[in-house]
């Protein structure tokens, strides 16, 4: 998507070669504008899918998920994460390790919002070593749910994320594929 890499082309940061730094746009400062028209390119991208649910994880998965959600007409829902929990009869719980931050949560749904009719795209913004994506897949699967794609705003495609989830039989759509990050330069995926 072109105007999400000159996005990253002219505020992107490289802070080190695999880690990419995008808080003016995405992870903390957002850009509606660039967030609506990622909504509509996912929803364009799944539109065969008969999707019923969007599925993401907060925090920074809630924007392009929910413009997914609305160009797609339907509810979405965001994972939490938590430290570990005691409580858990209601909730689908999995643990979700992140490499980057080097801690696992114990991530969440209530088992209200997902059912076995569901037909689900799993939106998230960073596609790194997939765990997360995994995590909202198998919170799928305890739900009886059909994972009909993963959709991806930027994919480190140089780390095993996009690799393991096309292995496991998902269909994944990264909205920017990027090649490498060295030299301080982000160079994408022709
Ligand atoms: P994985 O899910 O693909 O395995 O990724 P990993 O565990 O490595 O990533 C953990 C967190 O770091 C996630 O955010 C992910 O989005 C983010 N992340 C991974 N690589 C990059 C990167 O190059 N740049 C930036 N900016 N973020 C990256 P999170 O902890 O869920 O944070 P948030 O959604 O609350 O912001």
């Amino acid at each position: 998507m072109q105007l999400l890499k000159d996005k990253i082309k002219t505020e992107g940061i490289v802070l080190s070669n695999n880690v990419l730094k995008v808080d003016s746009f995405l992870n903390h400062q957002m850009d509606p504008v660039l967030m609506m028209e990622m909504g509509k390119e996912f929803a364009r991208r799944f539109q065969d899918k008969k999707i019923t649910k969007v599925l993401t994880i907060e925090s920074s998965g809630i924007a392009p998920g929910l413009m997914a959600a609305l160009e797609l007409n339907v509810p979405l829902v965001f994972a939490r994460k938590q430290k570990s929990l005691t409580l858990t009869d209601n909730l689908f719980v999995e643990k979700v390790h992140s490499f980057t931050k080097q801690v696992t949560n114990d991530v969440t749904v209530s088992r209200k919002f997902l059912t076995a009719e569901d037909h689900v795209l799993v939106i998230d913004d960073f596609l790194a070593n997939g765990e997360a994506a995994f995590g909202l897949a198998r919170i799928c699967e305890q739900a009886g749910a059909t994972v009909a794609g993963v959709g991806i705003v930027i994919e480190k495609s140089f780390q095993p994320g996009r690799s393991k989830l096309v292995e496991a039989g998902y269909r994944v759509e990264s909205l920017a594929r990027i090649a490498s990050l060295d030299n301080g330069q982000a160079q994408f995926v022709e």
